[in-house]
């Protein structure tokens, strides 16, 4: 057992009729833990507190009636529970879902026992990278980043990650935690930057000491703090408000930084690594994000690729792999993709990427696992939505795949002869195709097209 294990805990205390809280106090002095009395008051909302929390809960308090237990108060915190009798008394009267019971007359060195058992779990479940989750990449693309992602990953600089959505940006963000060999010990704290209500930025990312404001009953540590020894991971930093953005770079700057309500400031200690679905070098030409914090997140930059430019075989892949996992149990079944539906995964667009094409590939193993086989017309029916939505179909449904590859030619012609008679303004392009500038600009990358080359001059049909 070492301190690390008890470093970030919350203990929230129910005691009912006696004097729990403070021995509880007093077992846990020598550590750096928060012994919250509880008693009355429901968890606090935060669950980044929480993901840290174990309750300590009296069978006297729900006996007394001061406690009325419903899960929903306590948000899959795991409880230790302390029992009304001392050691000699029968402990079979509890329950079965009473999994972790003390004595009422415990001794520290049990709770400490029982507190630090608790704790590996919470912090194996937080580093838990979906290890048993498979990460498929076959493409000579995502093989490349993959490469390139262990090459950094044992190094401190900062990444950034970019990448359109669902391509795999938080993954990629754990294979780095997991690869560095000190920080991989320690926590993965994800923070969304798009959802930082106004005014709570420097509560959420430095802390706060106890009675700094009305409210805070105790002291509570911020997403700098939290992440010490481990990975802090700013997903969505484009969404970072600019205001926002200066306080993070000054803290970045410092390595160090200070609770509200206290006067010590704490160095930090953590690996840094950001992603964004936004062009954040295109933000700071425009002045929406700071360029000097930009430099500074990305001291490594690593470019995620989306689902077309990987191509069909992880199309394919991804599907195959996560149909097996619906299938799994079902004899047979998922070993044998018919080769027809293996096509028209292929054919397919996903702008969703990868969470788009796991979702479809859920809602075809749930067709399967119901009716017990590959129903070809249930499950075409099934994935017409994202069908009808993937260009080339919208079109006229091209009926194999070298029609697709045919349709292809003609839709960067058609994109040429668009941009051609709008003097390669793209917004008036883009609008003239009816895709967002966004998409436009994906197009021409995947086509190669450059600008001012020429075209087809004849536009009709665009
Ligand atoms: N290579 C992969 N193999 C298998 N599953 C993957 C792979 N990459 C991503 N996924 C799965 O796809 C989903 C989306 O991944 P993730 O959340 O990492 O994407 P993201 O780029 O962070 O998305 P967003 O921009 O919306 O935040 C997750 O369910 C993830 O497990
Ligand atoms: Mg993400």
């Amino acid at each position: 057992m070492t301190t690390s294990n008890f470093d970030q805990l919350s203990l929230y205390v129910w005691e009912g009729k006696v004097d729990i809280y403070d021995r509880v106090v007093q077992c846990m002095s020598a550590f750096d833990v928060d012994v919250v009395h509880a008693d009355g008051r429901p968890l606090p909302e935060d669950p980044f507190i929480n993901q840290w929390a174990i309750a300590v809960i009296s069978v006297t308090a729900i006996e007394s009636g001061r406690l009325t237990l419903n899960p929903e108060m306590l948000k899959g915190v795991p409880v230790v529970w302390v029992g009304a009798s001392a050691r000699d008394r029968d402990a079979q009267i509890y329950p079965p879902e009473y999994l972790h019971v003390l004595p009422y007359d415990f001794t520290g060195a049990e709770l400490r026992g029982m507190i630090a058992k608790l704790a590996r779990q919470l912090r194996a479940h937080s580093t838990r990278i979906d290890e048993e989750e498979v990460f498929v990449a076959r493409s000579a693309c995502m093989l490349e980043l993959l490469e390139e992602a262990r090459t950094f990953a044992n190094c401190d600089h900062n990444v950034l990650i970019r990448g359109e959505t669902g391509v795999g940006k938080e993954r990629i963000a754990q294979l780095l935690h997991n690869g560095h060999e000190m920080y991989a010990k320690g926590p993965f704290v994800a923070v969304n930057c798009g959802a930082i209500p106004d005014g709570l930025f420097e509560s959420l990312f430095f802390g706060h000491a106890k009675g700094s404001f009305t409210g805070a009953v105790h002291a509570h540590k911020g997403y700098f703090e939290q992440a010490t020894g481990g990975t802090l991971f700013l997903d969505e930093i484009g969404d970072l408000p600019r205001y926002q953005q200066v306080k993070l770079l000054r803290v970045l700057e410092d390595n160090a930084v200070t609770r509200i309500g206290s006067t010590t400031s704490i160095r930090l200690d953590f690996r840094l690594v950001s992603a964004t679905n936004r062009d954040l070098r295109e933000m700071v030409r425009s002045g929406d994000f700071r360029s000097d914090l930009f430099y500074r997140l990305a001291v490594i930059e690593l470019q995620v690729p989306n689902l077309e430019q990987r191509g069909e075989e992880d199309k394919i892949a991804i599907f195959k792999s996560h149909v097996q996992s619906v299938l799994q149990g079902k004899d047979g079944l998922g070993d044998e993709v018919p080769f027809w539906l293996t096509e028209l995964v292929a054919s397919m667009e996903y702008p969703g990427n990868v969470r788009q094409l796991r979702n479809v590939a859920e809602r075809v193993g749930v067709i399967v696992r119901q009716t017990g086989r590959w129903d070809q017309a249930l499950i075409q029916r099934a994935l017409e939505p994202v069908r009808d939505m993937t260009p080339a179909n919208a079109a006229g449904h091209p009926a194999d795949l070298a029609d697709r590859r045919r349709w292809d030619g003609n839709e960067r012609n058609r994109i040429i002869a668009a941009l051609n008679q709008h003097g390669w303004k793209r917004q008036d392009a883009a609008q003239h195709l009816g895709i967002s500038r966004k998409v436009l600009w994906e197009k021409m990358r995947k086509y190669q097209i450059n600008d001012g080359e020429p075209g087809i001059p004849d536009i009709a049909g665009a």
